[in-house]
């Protein structure tokens, strides 16, 4: 499906906030979170481990803890202000015009409930028709995620089903009320490689056919890769880049995404058998207020001025958006590797 860039964005966010209180003060868990997703989009939020990928899809479906604070320069979807908007209209929104997909698909399925109770429950709960239509709906969904016996399979109870099986019943319940957004958080990671690339092309297909926008969340960039049409690069409660996929992972500009990217081995063409690279150090505390970027304690490119300012928000030619107190220039300067050594002819010696 064609994007339409020129139309409005269905998701708009701009300066996100949320922090949580807890006993040794407040963490400051999401510092000013941008991104906009385009209808029929695929965006792929990508970070390590704490980085504010969950909270923040969270906090937009109005999932984040109740005691958290949150606010927003600006948090649209679909046109309509959703920052301000009360949990019960919250409620009416989620499952119906945005759902969720989590990682584990045992603990978003009720073990108590059959699939089918399960499937018809969320058609119903939004008033989008009668029991018979949600249960033709089901078994329509079913098979369309790639369950055989579809009919047969909505008596059956979660525990029942493999894994892969399972989070296909959640794709089904995900896309019951034909959603407008499906935010997918990390939806292959309690599941076998094998079964992961099929679960994520499927997703893709979905997406396709019923024209709705996508955010899936991943801490592997390898993985979101090939079925993203923009990424978006979380750190310590940032988007410290985002851009087209293709660009931000083969042209990475900021030093956490070119670090991210240098330890999957598959995006590394040329390169794959020079040793692997890690990112040293580890993600800093969310707690109180800050200064500077903070990335520089890890960052090869740091210097002295990194820790007494926020680095600046820059947007390339392209529409690229990163966050650094170097200019793209030299920050592709920086990150241009010298030429991998010609290959030896046949014969040759190394
Ligand atoms: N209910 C909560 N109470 C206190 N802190 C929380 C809560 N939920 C999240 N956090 C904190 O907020 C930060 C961001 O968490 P989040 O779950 O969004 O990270 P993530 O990027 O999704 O990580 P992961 O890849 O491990 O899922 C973390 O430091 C986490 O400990
Ligand atoms: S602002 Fe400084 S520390 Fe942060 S990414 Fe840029 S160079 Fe590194
Ligand atoms: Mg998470």
């Amino acid at each position: 499906m064609a994007i339409d860039y020129g139309a409005p964005p269905l998701l708009d966010i701009a300066g996100l906030h949320l922090s949580i209180p807890t006993s040794g003060g407040d963490l400051r868990v999401l510092r000013g979170v941008d991104y906009q997703l385009w209808q029929g989009e695929t965006l792929a939020v990508v970070g390590e481990s704490g980085s504010g990928k969950s909270v923040s899809s969270l906090a937009l479906m109005g999932l984040h803890p109740r005691r958290a604070s949150v606010s927003a320069e600006r948090m649209t979807f679909d046109g309509q202000n959703i920052l301000g908007l009360s949990r019960p209209a919250l409620r009416k929104l989620r499952g119906n015009q945005m759902a969720m997909i989590f990682q584990d698909p045992m603990t978003s399925l009720n073990p108590v409930l059959t699939i089918g109770e399960q499937l018809v429950e969320t058609y119903s709960a939004h008033g989008k028709g009668s029991r018979a239509q949600a249960t033709e709906r089901a078994i329509y969904l079913l098979e369309r995620v790639g369950i055989r016996n579809a009919r047969e399979r909505l008596g059956q109870y979660p525990h029942q089903l493999s894994g892969g099986l399972r989070q296909r019943v959640v794709i089904a319940i995900a896309l019951m009320c034909n959603p407008k957004l499906i935010i997918a958080d990390e939806p292959t990671t309690a599941l076998d490689v094998t079964v992961q690339a099929l679960i994520l092309s499927l997703l893709k297909e979905l997406q396709e056919e019923f024209g709705m926008a996508l955010i899936l969340i991943s801490h592997d960039i390898g993985v979101v890769s090939s079925i993203a049409d923009r990424v978006a690069i979380m750190y310590a409660g940032t988007i410290v880049e985002s851009g087209g996929a293709d660009e931000v992972i083969h042209e990475p500009l900021h030093p956490y995404t070119r670090g991210l990217v240098d330890c999957v081995p598959r995006l590394r063409p040329g390169r794959e058998r020079k040793p692997l690279v890690t990112i040293p150090g580890i993600v800093p505390s969310l707690l109180g207020p800050s200064r500077g970027c903070l990335f520089r304690n890890r960052c090869p490119k740091a210097l002295d001025t990194c820790a007494m300012t926020d680095p600046a928000v820059q947007r390339t030619a392209s529409g690229r958006v990163f966050r650094c107190i170097h200019s793209e220039a030299v920050l592709h300067a920086a990150h241009t590797r010298p030429a991998d050594p010609a290959p030896v002819a046949a014969g040759g010696r190394a």
